[in-house]
């Protein structure tokens, strides 16, 4: 999507060998015309899917998730990493261990937001090892419901996670893929295709 990979020339910052920072834009401060872009486009690309909920994991996923639940007019839920004081038990869980911040949270999502009938698309701002789609992956197989696919901000396609949910055959639509970041620029996969 250009406007989104504009967006990355102009405002994100790569930091280190792996890591884009995007809080310009995306996870701290959040640009709502971009959000609205991209749920429009996640909508064009699973429109005929029948989908009836937009799953994410807090914090970052949220902003585009509700975005692209606005374009469906279905429900958006999240799935906590912290428990919370007044959701206690019937709750579906998940670990998810991040190799970016080496930690292991347990994500979780209501029994009563996620039932066999769903037909769910998930959405996330970054696909990287794919930790995170994997955990929400497991919570739908509990439910019984059904994985339509997956709806990713900006891929780092060197990293694991693509390669894992092609295994899985997890349909992946990422607005933005980048295949390297060299002398602190980001290269984006259409680039490099196109060399
Ligand atoms: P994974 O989910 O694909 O396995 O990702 P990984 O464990 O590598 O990353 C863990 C966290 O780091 C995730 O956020 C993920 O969104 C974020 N992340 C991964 N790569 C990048 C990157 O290049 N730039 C930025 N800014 N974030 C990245 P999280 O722990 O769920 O945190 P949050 O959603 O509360 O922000």
């Amino acid at each position: 999507m250009k406007l989104l990979e504009d967006r990355i020339r102009r405002d994100g910052v790569v930091l280190g060998a792996d890591v884009l920072k995007v809080d310009n834009f995306l996870n701290h401060q959040v640009d709502p015309d971009l959000m609205q872009a991209m749920g429009a486009e996640f909508y064009r690309q699973f429109q005929d899917a029948k989908i009836t909920k937009i799953l994410t994991v807090e914090s970052s996923g949220i902003a585009p998730a509700l975005a692209t639940a606005m374009e469906f007019h279905v429900p958006m839920v999240f799935a906590r990493k912290h428990k919370s004081l007044t959701l206690k038990d019937d709750m579906f869980t998940a670990d998810v261990y991040s190799f970016t911040k080496q930690t292991s949270n347990t994500i979780s999502i209501a029994h009563k937001f996620l039932n066999a009938d769903d037909r769910v698309l998930i959405i996330d701002d970054f696909l990287a090892n794919g930790q995170a789609v994997k955990g929400l992956t497991e919570i739908i197989a509990a439910a019984g419901a059904t994985l339509v696919g997956a709806g990713i901000v900006i891929e780092k396609t060197f990293q694991k996670g693509r390669q894992m949910l092609d295994e899985q055959g997890v349909r992946v639509v990422s607005l933005a893929r980048i295949s390297a970041f060299e002398d602190g620029q980001v290269v984006f996969a259409d680039e490099q295709d196109a060399e």
